[in-house]
C-alpha cells in the first residue's frame, strides 16, 4: 500500500541520515514533495546540488536533464541517483547535439567568426537548463551560457554584452517572452529551420536578427490559451493571472504576471490580501499552492489538468527502490555524465551561476 512504500522510505532516510539528500522539482508529485530535504526551481536545484555538504549520494526528484546538471556540478565522489529512468523532458529531446552542430556550422557560414570592432563574436549560444549536458558542452566550448526561466533576462543580457547575436535553444516560448521584454522586435528573432537553407529571404531575416529561436517547446505550457484567461477573467472579476513563461507568447502577453515556478510561489505567499490566483503552470504545483494557502483561491488555468508525464514518473515505489538500495551500499539508476562532455558543460553552467542580474 501507499502507507507502506512512505513507511519504506521514512526508516530508509533515517538510517542513512547524512549519507543521503533528496532534491525535489515543484512539479513532483505530494507523494514525492512530503519527503523532499529541498524543493525548488530548476536553478534551485542546481545551487543545492553544487552546495550538497557531505552526502555521499543526491536522490533527484525531477526529470533527466536536472540529474545531469546536478551531477555535474555536486563533488565527484557524489552519486547523483535519478529514482526513474525513464523521467525524461520531451523538450529536452527536441535540440539534440547533431542538429545544434549543423545550425552553428549554417551560422558561422553566414556571420563569420570574427569579433566587431567592440570585441563582439558573430553570436553567442544559450540554451536553457532544459536540454542535454551534450548541448551545455556545446555552449561552454562556443562562448556560451545556459539559463533557467528565472534568470533568462540576466543571462540575455549577459550574452548581448558578449555576442551582436544569440542562438537560443530548445524553447522557443522562453527566447521569445524574454527577449520581447527585452525589447527586441518579433521580426528581428526568427525561427532556426533546419529544413529551409540559409540564403535568399530566410538569409536576409538572418542577417538582422538578435535573436535566433529553436523550435522546441514543452507540451505541458503549450497547452495554455487565451481564451482560458478570458474566462477566467470572465468568471473571476479581480483575478490575478501568473503564468509560466514556457507559455506561447499571446498567452504571457495576456496574464497579469510571468515568471519561473519559484517566482510564482513567492507571488502567491506575499499576497497579504485574499486572491484569487489563476495560474499557467504544472497542476501539482498549483494543488500544492491551492492546498498550502487556503485565504486564498487558486486554481489552474487549464480546466481538464495538465501534469507534467515525466515529472509523474517519480514515484514513490522507486524512490524507496533507491534509497533501499543505499542502504545495501548499491547505488541504483545513478547519472554519470561523462567527464569531457562534463568539463565544457560545468564552464556554461559556472557562468550561469556567476551571471547577477
Ligand atoms: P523552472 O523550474 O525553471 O520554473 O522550470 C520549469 C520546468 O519546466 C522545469 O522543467
Ligand atoms: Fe519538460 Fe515541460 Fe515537463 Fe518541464 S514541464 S520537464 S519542460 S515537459
Amino acid at each position: 500500500s501507499t502507507e507502506e512504500l512512505h513507511e519504506r522510505i521514512r526508516a530508509a532516510k533515517q538510517t542513512l541520515g547524512d549519507r543521503v539528500v533528496i532534491l525535489g522539482h515543484f512539479y513532483q508529485r505530494d507523494e514525492i514533495v512530503q519527503h523532499a530535504d529541498f524543493l525548488g526551481d530548476s536553478f534551485q536545484l542546481a545551487n543545492a546540488a553544487q552546495t550538497v555538504p557531505n552526502a555521499e549520494a543526491i536522490v533527484f526528484c525531477g526529470v533527466h536533464f536536472m540529474a545531469e546538471t546536478a551531477d555535474i556540478l555536486a563533488k565527484p565522489e557524489q552519486a547523483v541517483i535519478l529514482p526513474n529512468l525513464a523521467a525524461g523532458c520531451s523538450m529536452a529531446d527536441m535540440a539534440d547535439i547533431d542538429s545544434v552542430e549543423e545550425c552553428w556550422a549554417q551560422l558561422e557560414a553566414l556571420y563569420g567568426t570574427e569579433p566587431d570592432a567592440d570585441g563582439r563574436v558573430p553570436v553567442i549560444p544559450v540554451t536553457y537548463m532544459n536540454s542535454s549536458a551534450a548541448l551545455k558542452g556545446f555552449c561552454g566550448r562556443h562562448g556560451g551560457i545556459v539559463c533557467t526561466s528565472s534568470n533568462a533576462e540576466t543571462v540575455l543580457e549577459w550574452a548581448f554584452e558578449r555576442g551582436r547575436r544569440v542562438l537560443f535553444f530548445p524553447d522557443q516560448h522562453l527566447g521569445r517572452n524574454t527577449a520581447k521584454k527585452m525589447g527586441v522586435p518579433l521580426e528581428r528573432m526568427p525561427m532556426w529551420n533546419p529544413r529551409k537553407p540559409l540564403g535568399g529571404s530566410s538569409g536576409d531575416e538572418l542577417l538582422d536578427a538578435r535573436v535566433i529561436l529553436w523550435h522546441g517547446f514543452c507540451s505541458v505550457h503549450k497547452r495554455f490559451s487565451v481564451e482560458q484567461i478570458e474566462q477566467a477573467r470572465a468568471e473571476h472579476p479581480g483575478v490575478r493571472v501568473i503564468v509560466h513563461p514556457e507559455c506561447p507568447m499571446p498567452v504571457v502577453d495576456a496574464a497579469d504576471e510571468a515568471g519561473s515556478t519559484d517566482y510564482i510561489r513567492k507571488a502567491v505567499a506575499a499576497a497579504t490580501e485574499p486572491t484569487t490566483f489563476a495560474i499557467g503552470t504544472e497542476i501539482n504545483m498549483v494543488n500544492r499552492l491551492a492546498a498550502e494557502f487556503p485565504q486564498h483561491t487558486i486554481f489552474c488555468l487549464d480546466p481538464v489538468v495538465c501534469p507534467c508525464s515525466t515529472m509523474y514518473r517519480i514515484h514513490p515505489g522507486y524512490l524507496a527502490w533507491v534509497l533501499e538500495g543505499l542502504v545495501a551500499r548499491e547505488v541504483l539508476n545513478r547519472i554519470e555524465v561523462p567527464e569531457t562532455v562534463a568539463e565544457d558543460a560545468r564552464v556554461a553552467l559556472e557562468r550561469m551561476l556567476d551571471a547577477k542580474p
